[in-house]
């Protein structure tokens, strides 16, 4: 598909937004979380959906496989409606969607093969050994091939996160749904889990819809982004457009004069300040689909 060359999603592909949410609202008791989101996640590309603590991102997230239903609004995944579906009705839908949650929670009775087997063993009816050749895929997709018989707390942090990957994209999906992919990671360990997405993204041909306020890795993974703050959308479009936006609030965001505290709080390698890291990440990704 091709990349959208302008700023507002209606430039979009019309065919092609996977995912699409339309007018969502959503409140829990008084507080109003979501005002009115609408967002096209395209197919194929990754789109990050980036707004400080608190504004509401995983709350528009658990609403693409309904694991919340909007007070009022449309959320569409391919041609099907996903918002007023009974809950047995959205098995077969979840099925296409991987999610990576924030706390990457591993059963932490079994080891890495059982977790990363689990959904095969729930959702398909294949056999020991064809299981076991998917779950050593899709451990070497995320770059770990020896800890198929580890426990969950004989490993470190970015290696769980792998498996919780290895374990979302088990059974193929078409999307995959990250929440703050990098939070409690060291520099280094984010980084890594950045390139994964984007491997995953090429190699899988998934879409990605990543969430979080690590700017580094925003403008690193990102094709497209959205920026949320209190419930409302304040700019969506190509990396570059927000980056030039003058809305004073993508500015404030963008200079981490916002949440600064939530940004890296983790110091980086050799004495390199995460500042330093971040303005240096900030030069604009060349494309990998335009060729
Ligand atoms: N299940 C829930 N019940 C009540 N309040 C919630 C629930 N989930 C989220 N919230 C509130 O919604 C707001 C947005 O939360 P969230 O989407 O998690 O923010 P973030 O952008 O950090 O992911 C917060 O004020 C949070 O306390
Ligand atoms: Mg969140």
């Amino acid at each position: 598909m091709p990349r959208a060359t302008h700023e507002t999603s209606s430039d979009l592909d019309p065919a092609d937004p996977i995912i699409r949410l339309v007018d969502l609202w959503k409140s829990f008791g008084s507080v109003q979380v979501l005002k009115g989101i609408s967002i096209d996640f395209p197919r194929g590309q990754s789109t990050v959906v980036l707004g400080p603590s608190g504004c509401g991102k995983s709350v528009m997230l658990k609403h693409i496989p309904g694991l919340l239903r909007p007070d009022r609004g449309e959320v569409w995944f391919g041609g099907q409606t996903i918002h007023g579906r009974r809950e047995n009705q959205l098995g077969s839908i979840r099925r296409e969607i991987g999610f990576l949650f924030q706390q990457s929670a591993l059963f932490d009775s079994m080891n890495v093969e059982r977790n990363v087997s689990f959904p095969l063993i729930e959702h398909t009816r294949l056999g020991r050994p064809e299981i076991r050749d998917r779950v050593e895929e899709v451990l070497e997709q995320v770059g770990l091939s020896q800890v198929m018989q580890k426990m969950p707390s004989e490993l470190s942090g970015g290696q769980r996160k792998r498996v919780a990957l290895a374990r979302a994209i088990v059974l193929r999906p078409k999307v995959i749904l990250y929440d703050e992919p990098t939070t409690g990671l060291d520099p280094i360990r984010a980084d890594s889990i950045n390139e994964l997405i984007i491997k995953l993204q090429t190699e899988l041909n998934v879409t990605s819809i990543v969430v979080t306020h690590d700017l580094t890795s925003a403008f690193k993974v990102a094709d497209r982004m959205v920026m949320l703050h209190e419930g409302r959308i304040v700019t969506q479009g190509l990396p570059e457009a927000l980056r030039q936006s003058e809305d004073s609030y993508v500015q404030q965001f963008l200079e981490g004069r916002s949440d600064e505290s939530d940004l890296l709080p983790v110091a980086g390698p050799a004495g390199v300040s995460n500042d330093t890291e971040r303005r240096a990440e900030r030069k604009p990704r060349a494309s990998r689909k335009d060729g």
